[in-house]
């Protein structure tokens, strides 16, 4: 059993204060009967809860990939800046989502956010070395033996040197402006703090774009700078392996 504004706000109808306005305005039934009291304890398993009428499905957990933009931080809360939360509508902010793991203020592409905790767990514990892969582009060439180097593991200041990373040095292109641009993907499977910027400063280039294009079995795919969506169940399945 489980009290009404609770279930109602984990189901995402709202915040807690908000359903109790709805609770106010009879627009919540249990098995047909009115609901006169937040605190009223319902059985989510069995019992038949309907919002303006329509039947409310639990859901528990819920997983949404979004294309972080620059400029905005990964965290729930900032004074500053905005946060990535600042892209989602209260009713998705209510299931009480945080994201999985951080990118950088400068840094765009995949992050996952999710409530649960278990799944956040396994994919941000050290023993588990998912790979995320990431777009940079370099203020100059990237030096061949790079490839070697983080193959071996790199010293980027820290106890001990960085776990195996593959490095790809893509074809020199031309910005906008026809000036060289030096690009590359890296894939690393650990998550220390500015891991990719360290990594390339190791090398002597630093890193003047950066994009996270996956992480697991989850790509960015064409999904747009700022917005989200909802994983299938396919890739929740993927996830927990
Ligand atoms: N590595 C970095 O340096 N920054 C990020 O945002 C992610 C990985």
């Amino acid at each position: 059993m489980i009290r009404i504004d609770k279930y109602l706000a984990d189901c995402g109808i709202g915040t807690r204060s908000e359903v109790k306005k709805y609770i106010k305005a009879k627009q919540i039934t249990v098995n047909g009967a009115l609901v006169s009291k937040p605190e009223e304890k319902v059985d989510e398993t069995k019992d038949d809860i309907c919002f303006k009428g329509h039947s409310i499905t639990y859901e528990k957990y819920v997983y949404y990939l979004f294309h972080k933009p620059a400029g905005c931080v990964t965290a729930k809360q900032d004074n500053v800046h905005q946060t990535v939360m600042d892209y989602f509508p209260e009713d998705i902010r209510a299931k009480d989502i945080a994201p999985v793991g951080r990118l950088d203020l400068d840094t765009e592409g995949l992050l996952l956010l999710t409530n649960d905790g278990p799944l956040t767990h396994h994919l941000l514990s050290p023993a588990h070395h998912i790979p995320k892969t990431y777009y940079a582009i370099l203020d100059k060439e990237v030096p061949e033996d790079a490839v070697e180097k983080f193959k071996d593991g790199v010293d980027i200041g820290d106890d001990k040197l960085t776990l195996p990373a593959e490095l790809v040095i893509l074809m020199v292109s031309k910005d906008e402006a026809g000036k060289k641009m030096y690009s590359a993907e890296l894939t690393i499977h650990e998550g220390r703090f500015h891991q990719v910027k360290r990594m390339f400063e190791a090398v002597g280039c630093t890193v003047t774009y950066l994009k996270r294009l996956s992480m697991g079995s989850l790509t960015l795919g064409n999904l747009s700078k700022g917005e989200y969506r909802k994983l299938t169940a396919d890739e929740i399945a993927a996830l927990q392996k």
